[in-house]
């Protein structure tokens, strides 16, 4: 397969890196217009300056390609998925699908009524925890879950040397472009999506992001279950992972992750008590070795790939759901969104 990569900023290298170490992928042209994400791209990474063109446009039109991996800011996803399905190509794009709602909507549309497959890399839920979680959720180790809490304290977004960068000039840059990872991940884990939101959102004094980057916020679902997100975004102390710390609870005990391990638990009115035993995780292949693998099979298979953009709309609407609550001091109902 020939691809296009769009974007070569941090993402868009990792992303090199990765379609570099597979043999069935060549990557055959790439887009970036600034100047000094290029003299980077050639100097430290090896990539043939006359490769690169300044527009999508000059890439599609000297380059025969399968899809295009779109690795630029959330703002400019939509015009690159546009311009891939108008020239018949599938699409690889990183999260966040757009930073806009009706936006991420009418690309999703676009690219189904293309018939091409069009893929968000949401790639903390091909994780080992997330896997393995709702593996052992779903064959009911703690029966229903009734609450799930998940905790986040990172320095997010610390760029000193690029101080300009959209995640920390943009309002709820932190909802927007991180917790779509999170949210995305409740909907994986718990298998099933919220219906309301309710969220406050603030900052800290000594933070660096012009935007909000610490919250508190309470999902809904249909079927009684509640899940809440608590984040300092610009923590300097102790850090959870990436993935956060979590606890899902249920009537026959929780099952918790952290940085250690994922742990099962039920110690109240327990026949036989068991105190954070050892949840032993599914063997996974690396994120992004899965979504590729992933993006490819749909393409074979002509079928929708997991994460799908169409899919993905629903984890944009607890973000932008999120997003109306905090704005608005009010609880949204997400099918408002
Ligand atoms: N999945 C993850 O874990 C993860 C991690 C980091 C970033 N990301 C996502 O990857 C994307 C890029 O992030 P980043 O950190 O590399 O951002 P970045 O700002 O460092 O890089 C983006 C690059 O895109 C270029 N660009 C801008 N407009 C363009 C256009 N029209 N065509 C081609 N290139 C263009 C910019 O000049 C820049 O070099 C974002 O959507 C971000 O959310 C995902």
């Amino acid at each position: 397969m020939k691809c296009i990569l769009t974007g070569l900023g941090g993402r868009g290298l990792h992303w090199l890196k990765a379609m570099k170490a597979r043999d069935d992928v060549e990557v055959a042209a790439f887009v970036e217009p600034f100047e000094g994400s290029i003299t980077r791209a050639v100097e430290q990474h090896g990539v043939p300056r006359e490769r690169i063109f300044p527009s999508l446009d000059e890439a599609l039109s000297s380059t025969q390609a399968d899809f295009v991996l779109d690795v630029t800011p959330p703002a400019v996803h939509h015009e690159v998925a546009l311009k891939a399905f108008a020239a018949g190509l599938h699409v690889l794009g990183e999260k966040p699908l757009s930073d806009n709602f009706e936006t991420a909507k009418m690309v999703a549309e676009a690219g189904a009524r293309a018939g091409l497959k069009h893929m968000i890399t949401q790639n903390y839920r091909f994780g080992a925890q997330p896997r393995t979680s709702r593996k052992v959720l779903g064959e009911g180790l703690i029966g229903a879950p009734g609450q799930c809490d998940v905790r986040f304290y990172m320095p997010w977004a610390d760029f000193p040397d690029t101080p300009g960068t959209h995640y920390v000039t943009q309002p709820f840059m932190l909802i927007n472009d991180m917790m779509v990872h999170h949210f995305d991940l409740m909907r994986y884990v718990l298998d099933q999506n919220p219906v309301t939101v309710q969220a406050i959102t603030w900052n800290q004094p000594w933070g660096w992001h012009a935007g909000d980057a610490c919250h508190a916020i309470v999902f809904e679902y249909a079927s009684g279950l509640r899940s809440t997100h608590v984040c300092v975004g610009c923590a300097v102390g102790s850090q959870t992972s990436w993935n956060g710390d979590w606890r899902i609870e249920g009537p026959g005990g929780s099952l918790d992750w952290d940085q250690a391990g994922t742990w099962y638990s039920h110690l109240h009115r327990a026949e036989l008590k068991v105190n954070r035993r050892a949840v032993e995780h599914l063997s996974v292949k690396p994120q992004e070795v899965a979504m590729v693998d992933e993006f490819f099979a749909a393409i074979r298979e002509d079928r929708e790939p997991e994460c799908s953009a169409r899919d993905n709309l629903e984890s944009l609407r607890m973000v932008f759901g999120a997003i109306a609550s905090a704005r608005s001091h009010r609880k949204v109902e997400l099918n408002s969104v």
